[in-house]
């Protein structure tokens, strides 16, 4: 072999055990830090009911929010079609969005249907009970899991309700692609705060929410279930509209909102009941 050939056979093997090492190094982190990384988008969803609930939870520490959601946040699965609790999965555990790719826990939304663009719903979802500090197990608030698709991006969120299950306590998305300063503005509290005390059903119990193009219109008769739509980002804030519809109506959490209703008509069945 001439000196020359030598030299390349070298560079090679040289360049083959370097990436070789170099891969086993990323793919070791990736491992290592998976765990850390799902307890972190874990804490942070955490974070994100609380602040929708109207708790504060940016500063608490990861140990203070595991205490909150121990003594106040009561996790529930649901059954999205007939409105009921089911045992049959763990609520700390269970993962709607990947129940909504299995074919046989989803179902394919007819595009008609389907005005939030997500495509598929899944069969059962996690909610949310916000219960009284002083731990009569009393429901101060209750807090849905919402997404929808904007313009650029679906955004995920929740929306937390009074226990009048009509009042709004707080939207809020933990997750989205729209444009940073236009849709973006999703994020803004100021834009977040507008949601607070709105009323999202009307009299008959349809969903009557609507995100207004211009700014709600003063003395608006319907000022109640209308909030202005971001400047120059009508398109996320459509999508945040149908989001909220969809989610409210009869293929979201319509029927959980109705069993819920009747348990509270009737308080004497619902002790029978446990
Ligand atoms: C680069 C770029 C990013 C944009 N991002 C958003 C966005 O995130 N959400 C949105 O609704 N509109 C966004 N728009 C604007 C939309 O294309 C559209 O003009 C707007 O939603 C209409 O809102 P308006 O009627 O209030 O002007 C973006 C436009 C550009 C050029």
């Amino acid at each position: 072999m001439s000196s020359n050939q030598e030299s390349i056979v070298r560079t090679l093997v040289v360049a083959l055990v370097v990436s070789l090492v170099a891969s086993i190094f990323v793919a070791g982190s990736a491992v290592t830090l998976k765990p850390i990384q799902q307890k972190n988008a874990l804490l942070d969803k955490q974070r994100s009911i609380l602040a929708i609930a109207g708790i504060e939870g940016s500063r608490l520490s990861a140990d203070e929010v595991r205490a909150l959601f121990e003594r106040r946040i009561k996790a529930e699965v649901i059954d999205l079609a007939t409105g009921e609790t089911t045992r049959e999965y763990d609520p700390l555990t269970f993962d709607p969005l990947k129940v909504a790719k299995d074919q046989n826990i989803s179902r394919a939304l007819p595009g008609k249907e389907d005005i939030a663009f997500i495509k598929r719903r899944e069969q059962y979802t996690t909610v949310y009970r916000l219960e009284a500090i002083d731990g009569s197990g009393e429901l101060e608030a209750l807090i849905l899991p919402v997404r929808g698709y904007g313009l650029w991006s679906t955004l995920y969120g929740f929306l937390a309700i009074k226990p009048d299950l009509n009042t709004v306590v707080g939207l809020g998305f933990y997750q989205h692609g729209e444009t940073p300063g236009l849709g973006g503005e999703v994020d803004n509290p100021a834009w977040k705060k507008l949601w607070q005390g709105k009323t999202l059903f009307d009299a008959n119990g349809r969903p009557d929410i609507e995100v207004v193009k211009g700014g709600v219109p003063p003395g608006s008769q319907k000022a109640g279930h209308q909030v202005d739509a971001l400047a120059g980002a009508t398109l996320t804030s459509k999508g945040v509209n149908n989001l909220l519809t969809f989610w409210l109506g009869e293929q979201g959490f319509g029927p959980y909102l109705e069993r819920l209703r009747r348990d509270m008509a009737t308080p004497e069945n619902q002790e029978e009941e446990e």
